[in-house]
C-alpha cells in the first residue's frame, strides 16, 4: 500500500475523487467531520456526529458495492468494521495522536482501498 499524504489544513480535493457523486460527496462530508473534531476535541457532538457519519457512509458503499457484486466487498467491509470498532472506543477529547490516526485512516482507505472501486459500481 502506497502511504498518501494527509492534506493540512484537512479538507477533500480532486485527487480523492471516485466519481460516484454520492460516494464523493460523502466523502467531503467526512473529511469535514475529522476536521470539526480536530478544532472541538472538547465536543462529545461533533465525535458523535463524525461516528454517525461514518457507519453511513460505509453501510451505503457496502450497499452499492454488494449490488454490483463487488469482488472486493468482504475485504472492504473488513476494514470498514475495523475502523467503526475504533471510533467506538473513542471519547472526547480527542487526542492529537487519535485524530491524526483518524485523518490518515481516512485518506489511506479512499486512495488504497475505496479507489479500488472505481468504474466496477
Ligand atoms: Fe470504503
Ligand atoms: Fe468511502
Amino acid at each position: 500500500m502506497v502511504n498518501y499524504a494527509v492534506p493540512e489544513p484537512y479538507r477533500w480535493d480532486t485527487s480523492f475523487m471516485v466519481f460516484y457523486e454520492r460516494l464523493d460527496d460523502e466523502h467531503k462530508g467526512l473529511f469535514q467531520s475529522l476536521f470539526s473534531i480536530g478544532t472541538n476535541r472538547d465536543s462529545k457532538a461533533a465525535l458523535k456526529k463524525c461516528q454517525d457519519l461514518m457507519v453511513g457512509h460505509f453501510n451505503y458503499e457496502q450497499t452499492i458495492m454488494s449490488r454490483a457484486n463487488y469482488a472486493g466487498f468482504k475485504e472492504h467491509k473488513e476494514h470498514h468494521d475495523g475502523f467503526i470498532a475504533h471510533l467506538g472506543k473513542l471519547s472526547a477529547p480527542v487526542t492529537d495522536e487519535e485524530i491524526f490516526f483518524c485523518k490518515n485512516w481516512l485518506v489511506q482507505h479512499i486512495k488504497n482501498i475505496d479507489f479500488a472501486y472505481r468504474g466496477k459500481l
